[in-house]
């Protein structure tokens, strides 16, 4: 019962997250081709204030319910070394332990990223984690 309401809080979690990222990097970009310079940075204010509450606690939320579902779904490894399904596991435990990281650097301690500094890059790496535990569990 821990296992799949901790699982159920990785899920919304990440919906919150991957929300953020897909209405910025889809929904913003585009009305920043439409409205007025100044429409489009009141819209973004809005944006912004509303987020800034949510998305990085999400985020957090998302890492820390990973790693403990993580812990208990990893297994151990045999003899014959990592199965397909801990080598992909441990991909996306890594990236979105990045993204994670990345995050709380970016909003808590104002550390900006050296490269990628806008939601591209966490938005591509959300679709590859998605993808990636879904696959984990075919291969
Ligand atoms: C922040 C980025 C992350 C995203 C977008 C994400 C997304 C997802 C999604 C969509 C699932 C599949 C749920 C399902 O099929 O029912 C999942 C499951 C899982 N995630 Fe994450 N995750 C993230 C971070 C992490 C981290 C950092 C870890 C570990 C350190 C992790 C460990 C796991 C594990 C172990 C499962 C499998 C749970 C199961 O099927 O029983 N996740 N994640």
């Amino acid at each position: 019962m821990i296992y799949l309401s901790i699982k159920l809080l990785h899920i919304f979690s990440v919906l919150i997250y991957g929300g953020f990222l897909f209405t910025d990097n889809l929904i913003l970009m585009r009305m920043k081709k439409t409205l007025s310079k100044q429409k489009y940075e009141e819209v973004r204010g809005y944006f912004k204030n509303f987020t800034r509450a949510i998305v990085p606690k999400a985020l957090i939320l998302a890492v820390l319910s990973g790693i403990y579902l993580f812990h208990t779904s990893f297994g151990t490894i045999s003899n014959d070394g990592l199965t397909n399904f801990q080598i992909l596991l441990s991909i996306k435990a890594i990236l979105g332990l990045w993204l994670g990281i990345r995050g709380v650097l970016q909003v808590f301690f104002g550390i900006q990223p050296f490269v990628f500094k806008s939601h591209k890059l966490p938005f591509i790496l959300v679709i590859i984690i998605v993808a990636l535990s879904q696959i984990m569990y075919g291969v």
